[in-house]
């Protein structure tokens, strides 16, 4: 039988998410709007509100065991802070010998080197980069796994993301790091554009709630029209009429080197993901 989003149901996953906070949530959710069974679910969280919260809203069965919750499953998500991945993992170590699940991080920074020293080192683990807008289905993943990973473990782990956003396959776990930069840091660079943009609207005489739904509202629509054509410099020079009111506000931008400033601010956060991730040590 087809669901609403006409995809063929997830028979082949069962899946075991451990930490069900924000990203934990939102990936049951979007499983589930996919057609994934609750039964084929099963959280492993430490805190009995969140346990709750998970049995009530989605129906999901909820435990503070994870061994319990990694027992039968195929896919196992890390879905914790990065600070407490080896403390979840570590207990596990056995288990997940055994039974060989797929390793899929979303924890930022933790490395597939790491990930491997305290989940074994035959396990398959794949890394994922989510952004925040996921958690209304509208992310997108950097998804890196390495050559000990095969196309069917990689298919599991792109389903599992695929479920709250796009995919983007990359090469290198080094290109994670961009990936940070640009699109899991990235909705923060819109939001202060936005913000910026209404409060240069409120300066020049509008009121304050008209500028910030005018500014949202335009962040909205200009993400839809991009995400349906993609080609960006088209987009744009559609917008941008000779001797006209945008022509005037990109020119200023343009003077004021807005292209070397975005280059320094993803260069930075790209060296600031590769700083943080050194905490957890070699790759
Ligand atoms: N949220 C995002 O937008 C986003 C984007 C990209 C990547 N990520 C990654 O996703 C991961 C989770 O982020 P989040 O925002 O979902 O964090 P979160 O809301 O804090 O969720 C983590 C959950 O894990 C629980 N937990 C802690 N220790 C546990 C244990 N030993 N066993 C089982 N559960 C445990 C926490 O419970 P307590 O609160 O009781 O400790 C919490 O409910 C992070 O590694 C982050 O880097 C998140």
């Amino acid at each position: 039988m087809r669901n609403r989003y006409n995809r063929a149901p997830m028979t082949q996953l069962d899946l075991a998410i451990l930490g069900g906070g924000n990203m934990g949530c939102a990936l049951v959710g979007g499983l589930l709007r996919q057609g994934l069974r609750t039964e084929r679910i099963t959280v492993g969280e430490s805190g009995r509100e969140a346990r709750e919260r998970l049995a009530r809203e989605f129906g999901v069965a909820a435990t503070a065991d994870n061994v319990q919750a990694v027992r039968h499953a195929n896919v196992v998500v890390i879905a914790v802070k990065p600070q407490d991945v080896e403390a979840v993992l570590t207990p596990l170590k056995m288990q997940l010998q055994q039974s060989h699940p797929v390793c899929l991080s979303v924890a930022a920074g933790v490395r597939t080197g790491a990930l491997r020293r305290w989940c074994g080192a035959q396990v398959p683990v794949v890394r994922a980069m989510p952004n925040r807008p996921a958690l209304v289905g509208a992310g997108i993943t950097g998804l890196f796994a390495d050559a000990a990973v095969d196309a069917a473990q990689y298919a599991l782990a792109e389903r599992v993301m695929q479920s709250v956003g796009e995919v983007v396959r990359v090469d290198t776990e080094d290109a994670l790091d961009v990936v940070t930069a640009l699109s899991g840091s990235g909705p923060a660079y819109f939001f202060r554009l936005a913000e910026l943009m209404a409060q240069s609207g409120t300066d020049l005489g509008l009121a304050p709630e008209a500028a910030r739904r005018l500014a949202i509202a335009t962040l909205h629509g200009a993400g839809l029209l991009a995400h349906t054509d993609g080609d960006l410099a088209r987009l744009r020079e559609e917008v941008t009429s000779k001797g006209g009111t945008t022509e005037a506000a990109l020119r200023t931008l343009e003077a004021a080197g807005i292209g070397e400033i975005v280059w320094r601010a993803i260069e930075a956060a790209t060296r600031r993901s590769r700083e943080l991730a050194e905490q957890f040590g070699p790759t």
